[in-house]
């Protein structure tokens, strides 16, 4: 008997099938997002990266960022990220409309990145990514049980250059940011590659708008743990 045809037809529906479910329903679903306009601030959100902090997105991804960090606030519920500051909203699919590439990432060895513009904003929040890429051990500690642990997110030195001081030293040198330990040679001066740069640029701008209007709604306060003698009658 030939089966060929049963076989053809088996396969086409599992292709379908799949396309369906993963390509249909998402295209239906989410293709026809569109920014938001707020009367207030005169501008749609969510606003795509300024351009070096585009280059800086590159940076990322080339490095592995994303094997440590996510960048997807859980909604209330579903974790706790908004107690850790971690965002004032649960992250929604218009979060990323912009964005061909997304790294939601899969593991949180490090916090959730995707507002860490809101948490170290301006001179200053460069100057804490200068000092924590330099040396994460020494900028980062938690104590447990009395023991002081350093950071184990690794430096990354190479985003930085020594160089010898020619003429007038750099305006954007950054070695007085530095301890007395990682003080270059006399005559010396550290700064910041174009890459260093651009990484920074790219996580002092990544900030999720506050609110879509229409997606209000969504935000509600966490239901209050149930007494126990509560969880106790449920589980029965
Ligand atoms: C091996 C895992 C690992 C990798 C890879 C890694 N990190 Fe981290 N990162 C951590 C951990 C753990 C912390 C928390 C402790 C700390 O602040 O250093 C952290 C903290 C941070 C913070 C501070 C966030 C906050 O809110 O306190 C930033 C910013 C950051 N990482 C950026 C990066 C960038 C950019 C890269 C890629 C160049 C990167 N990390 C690669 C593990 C990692």
């Amino acid at each position: 008997m030939n089966r060929a045809p049963l076989i053809f037809l088996g396969i086409f529906f599992c292709v379908a099938f799949s396309w369906t479910g993963i390509v249909l329903t998402n295209h239906l679903g989410y293709a026809k997002l569109q920014p938001v306009f707020d009367e207030t601030e005169g501008k749609a959100f969510p606003q795509q990266l300024p351009g070096n902090a585009q280059r800086g997105k590159e940076v990322y991804r080339d490095l592995g960022c994303v094997y440590c960090h996510t960048q997807q606030v859980r909604h209330p519920g579903y974790g706790t990220d908004i107690e850790r500051g971690w965002g004032e909203r649960g992250s929604v699919a218009r979060d990323y409309i912009h964005e061909k590439r997304v790294y939601l990432g899969t593991m949180r060895t490090g916090p959730d990145l995707r507002n860490v513009g809101a948490r170290f904003a301006g001179e200053g929040g460069r100057n804490w990514h200068i000092q924590h890429f330099y040396n994460p051990a020494e900028v980062s500690k938690i104590t447990v049980d009395g023991v002081e642990y350093g950071s184990i997110m690794p430096p990354y030195r190479f985003l930085f250059e020594t160089r010898p001081v020619i003429g007038e030293p750099s305006a954007h040198s950054v070695q007085h940011l530095l301890p007395p330990k990682d003080q270059p040679p006399a005559g010396h001066e550290i700064v910041l590659t174009q890459r260093g740069e651009d990484l920074i640029a790219y996580l002092l701008a990544l900030k999720d708008p506050a609110l879509y209007p229409e997606e209000a709604k969504r935000v509600y306060v966490p239901k209050a743990e149930p007494a126990k003698e509560e969880k106790k009658e449920a589980a029965k």
